[in-house]
C-alpha cells in the first residue's frame, strides 16, 4: 500500500503548478474505504494564496465525501524529505487521528515514516463551559 501511495504522489507531482518556487510537490491520501486521492501544490502570484499538495489531496477527498483517513505520501523535489508545513499539520489535526501515517518522501521516493502524533504533538483544542 505504501508503494502505491508513493507512486501516486510521484505521478501527481508532475501536474504541480509551481511557477514561482519551482518546487513541485505531490501527495496521495489513503481513505478508510481504500480509496486513494492525489493532489499537488497550486501556487499563486499572490503567494499566500498558494495551496500545498497534501492539503489539495485532503480537501479533494473531503469534497468527495470522505471523512476517514489512514495515511498520506508527500513527495517534494529535493534530496531532503518533504515534511508537511505547519499550516498543513494544523489542518490534518482536524481530520486525522494520532495514528494517521505520513510517508515523507525525498524526490527519489525514499521516505521516512511518521505518525501524526510524532510530527504534531500537543494539538490545540478547547471545550466550552
Ligand atoms: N509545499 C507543499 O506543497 N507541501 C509542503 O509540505 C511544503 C511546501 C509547497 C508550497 C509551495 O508551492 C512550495 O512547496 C514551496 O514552498
Amino acid at each position: 500500500m505504501k508503494n502505491e501511495l508513493i507512486n501516486k504522489a510521484m505521478s501527481a507531482r508532475e501536474h504541480a503548478y509551481a511557477p514561482y518556487s519551482g518546487f513541485k510537490v505531490g501527495a496521495a491520501i489513503l481513505c478508510g474505504d481504500g480509496t486513494v486521492i492525489s493532489g499537488f501544490n497550486i501556487e499563486n502570484v499572490s503567494y499566500p494564496a498558494t495551496m500545498c499538495a497534501e492539503r489539495t489531496a485532503l480537501y479533494s477527498a473531503l469534497a468527495q465525501g470522505k471523512r476517514d483517513f489512514k495515511a498520506i505520501a508527500i513527495i517534494g523535489s529535493s534530496k531532503e524529505p518533504c515534511y508537511p508545513c505547519g499550516v498543513c499539520r494544523q489542518v490534518f489535526a482536524e481530520f486525522c487521528d494520532k495514528n494517521f501515517v505520513f510517508y515523507i518522501c525525498s524526490e527519489d521516493g525514499s521516505f521516512v515514516e511518521k505518525t501524526f502524533e510524532e510530527i504534531m504533538p500537543f494539538t490545540f483544542s478547547f471545550t466550552t463551559n
